[in-house]
C-alpha cells in the first residue's frame, strides 16, 4: 500500500478509537454507547461525513502537550435523518472526559456556522465534564463562542440538545438555549452545581438523580423536553421529533403522507364530554381521534401537565398542538403551564408550523403562591406568543372557556383564523357559582331559601352565559360544529390557510415578559 495512504488510515483509525479501547469498555460498562455508536442509531446509514476528524488541540500546560488525541474529544459532521440533513456533534467521553477545550469548542463553532449557512439543524450528543480544567480561561471562552452561536441560530435552524452523560456547571446553558431537551433516564444529569457543592452552601443532602436527573428534569423544572428509558429511545425520539420540523426557518414543515381521511368522522368524540360539566375527560383522546392516524408525539408530557403540548399532523401537515388537559387540575392556567405553553408557541411559530388549539379552561389558578411568583408575568408570556404568533391559528373550543383564559387561548380578537365552538361550549366571564355569588350577594341573603334561590339563579345565569351562541352570533366564534366534525373542519380550514400571509410591525425584537 502506498505509505501515504497507510499513513492516512492509520491516523483516521487511531481517531475512530478515541481515548483507546480501555475507555470504551468503561464507557461500556456503564451501560452508555461510544460518541460514535450514537451517531449510528441517530442518524441513517451511511450518511455521517465527519468533519476535522484530525483536529488536535494546541495547549501546552499541565502536560498536555504530551497527549493530543485526534478529534480532540468531539466528534462533528454532517448526515442525514429521514434522508434530510443534519449537522451533528457527539462529545467523546473517553478523551479528556469529553471536556471543551479551545480546539472542541472551535468544531462545534465551525459545525454551527456551516448549519447556519446550508439552513440544517443542529443536533448536540453531550457527554462531557464541562470545561477542560488545563485549558483555563479558553475553555469558558469556547463555551461562551457556543452560546452566543446558540443565541443566533434561535429561530433560524431548529437546535437539539441530547443529554446522554454529565453535563454541569455553565455548560448546561448551551443546551437551555436550543429548542429541545432530551435526557437518557439513568445515564444523564445537568445542574448548574453538583451535589458536594449543594451541600456546603445550603446544606442539602441530595443525590445526582434527584438533583439533576432526567425525571428531575422532565417533570419538576421543566429544563428537558423528553426523558427517554435509555440511549437507544432518546436517539429515536430525536428522529421522530424531526419529522415534524423545517430543516430552517425558510423552509415548509415536512408533508407526511397519510392514508387517514380527511374526512374521517370522529365517532369518540360525540359522547366524550361528560355530562357534569365538573367532570374531567382526557384531553388526549380528542387529539389523537382528530389527527392522522392517531399518531400524536408529545412534548414535556411529564411536566406541567395541565396543558398539552405536542406534534402531529393533519393531513400529513405538521401541525403544533395545543391543549388545555381537564383531567389535570380542572385545567387551569398556572405559572408553568402558561411558560410551557408559551415557549412551544413561539417555536412553532419561528417555524412556520401552524397551531391547533384545544381549548377547555376554567381560568388562571388564583392564590397566594401563584400570585406572589407571579402568574400576571408568567400568564402575559402566553398571552404574548399566541399574540405575536402569524403562522395559522385553529382552535376548537370543546367546553369552559372562562375569563382572561378565554382571551389568551388563541381567540378571535388576537388573530385566531379559524375559531370554533362544540354545544358543549362555555364561554363567559366566569363560572355560574361565581357570578351569581358576585352578582346576587344581597338578593340571596334576604331570600327565604337561599341554597334553593342560588341555584336557580345559577341555572338562569348557565342558560344565559354557559353555551357558545352569544360568542356565535358576534363572530367570537366562526362556527358551532359537531364534535365529530372536528378533524374534517379542520383540515378544510388548514387547506385554506397554506397561502395565508400576516406579519407583525417592524422592530428590533419585541419585549416578552420574561
Ligand atoms: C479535564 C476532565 C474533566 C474536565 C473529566 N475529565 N472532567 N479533564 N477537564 N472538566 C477527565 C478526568 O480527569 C478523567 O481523565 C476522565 O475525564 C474521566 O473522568 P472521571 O472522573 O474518571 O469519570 P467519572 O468518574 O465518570 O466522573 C465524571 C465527572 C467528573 C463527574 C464529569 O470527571 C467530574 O466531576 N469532572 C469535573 C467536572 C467539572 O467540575 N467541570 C467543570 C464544570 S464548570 P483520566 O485521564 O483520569 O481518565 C464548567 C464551566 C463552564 O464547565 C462554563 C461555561 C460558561
Amino acid at each position: 500500500m502506498d505509505p501515504k495512504i497507510a499513513q492516512l488510515r492509520s491516523l483516521k483509525e487511531q481517531a475512530r478509537l478515541g481515548g483507546g479501547q480501555d475507555r470504551i469498555d468503561a464507557q461500556h460498562a456503564k451501560g452508555k454507547l461510544t460518541a460514535r455508536e450514537r451517531l449510528d442509531v441517530l442518524l441513517d446509514a451511511d450518511s455521517f461525513r465527519e468533519l476535522d476528524m484530525l483536529a488536535r488541540h494546541r495547549s501546552t500546560k499541565f502536560g498536555l502537550e504530551g497527549n493530543r488525541p485526534l478529534g480532540d474529544g468531539v466528534v462533528t459532521g454532517v448526515g442525514t435523518i429521514h434522508d434530510r440533513t443534519v449537522c451533528v456533534f457527539s462529545q467523546d467521553f473517553t478523551t479528556y472526559g469529553g471536556s471543551l477545550g479551545e480546539v472542541h469548542a472551535e468544531k462545534i463553532c465551525k459545525l454551527m456556522d456551516y448549519a447556519m449557512k446550508i439552513g440544517a439543524p443542529v443536533i448536540g450528543l453531550n457527554d462531557s465534564g464541562g470545561a477542560r480544567i488545563q485549558e483555563g480561561v479558553v475553555s469558558l471562552g469556547g463555551y461562551a463562542d457556543i452560546f452566543l452561536r446558540n443565541t443566533l441560530a434561535s429561530g433560524v435552524i431548529p437546535q437539539i440538545s441530547v443529554i446522554l452523560g454529565p453535563c454541569a456547571g455553565g455548560a448546561v446553558y448551551s443546551p437551555a438555549l436550543t429548542d429541545f431537551v432530551f435526557m437518557a433516564k439513568g445515564s444523564s444529569y445537568m445542574f448548574v452545581t453538583g451535589p458536594e457543592v449543594v451541600k456546603t452552601v445550603t446544606h442539602e443532602e441530595v443525590t445526582f438523580e434527584e438533583l439533576g436527573g432526567a425525571d428531575t428534569h422532565a417533570s419538576r423544572s421543566g429544563v428537558a423536553h423528553f426523558a427517554l428509558d435509555n440511549e437507544v429511545e432518546t436517539l429515536l425520539a430525536v428522529r421522530k421529533l424531526l419529522t415534524y420540523v423545517p430543516l430552517n426557518n425558510r423552509e415548509k414543515p415536512p408533508i407526511k403522507p397519510t392514508n387517514d381521511s380527511p374526512t374521517r368522522s370522529c365517532e369518540r368524540l360525540r359522547t366524550i364530554i361528560p355530562a357534569n360539566p365538573n367532570m374531567p375527560y382526557d384531553i388526549k383522546e380528542v387529539i389523537r381521534d382528530v389527527v392522522d392516524e392517531a399518531d400524536f408525539f408529545e412534548v414535556h408530557a411529564d411536566y406541567a401537565t395541565n396543558i398539552v403540548v405536542g406534534f402531529a399532523t393533519l393531513d400529513g401537515t405538521p401541525v403544533g398542538i395545543v391543549a388545555n388537559q381537564p383531567a389535570s387540575l380542572a385545567g387551569v392556567l398556572d405559572i408553568n403551564s402558561s411558560v410551557k405553553g408559551a415557549r412551544f408557541v413561539r417555536f412553532c411559530d419561528a417555524f412556520g408550523i401552524p397551531l391547533v388549539i384545544f381549548e377547555d379552561v376554567p381560568g388562571f389558578l388564583p392564590g397566594t403562591e401563584q400570585e406572589w411568583r407571579g402568574i400576571i408575568r408568567h400568564g402575559a408570556k402566553l398571552l404574548y406568543a399566541f399574540c405575536e404568533a402569524t403562522v395559522p391559528k385553529l382552535t376548537v373550543i370543546t367546553r369552559k372557556a372562562y375569563g382572561g383564559a378565554y382571551d389568551v387561548m388563541s381567540s378571535k380578537h388576537i388573530r385566531g383564523d379559524y375559531n370554533v365552538a362544540w354545544p358543549t361550549a362555555e364561554i363567559a366571564v366566569m363560572g355560574a357559582k361565581g357570578a351569581v355569588e358576585i352578582l346576587y350577594r344581597k338578593d340571596i341573603q334576604k331570600s327565604g331559601n337561599p341554597a334553593e334561590r342560588m341555584l336557580e339563579l345559577q341555572n338562569q345565569y348557565n342558560e344565559e352565559f354557559a353555551n357558545p351562541y352569544e360568542a356565535a352570533e358576534r363572530g367570537y366564534v366562526d362556527d358551532v360544529i359537531e364534535p365529530q366534525e372536528t378533524r374534517t373542519e379542520l383540515i378544510k380550514a388548514l387547506r385554506s390557510l397554506r397561502t395565508k400571509v400576516d406579519t407583525n410591525p417592524w422592530k428590533k425584537h419585541g419585549n416578552i415578559p420574561l
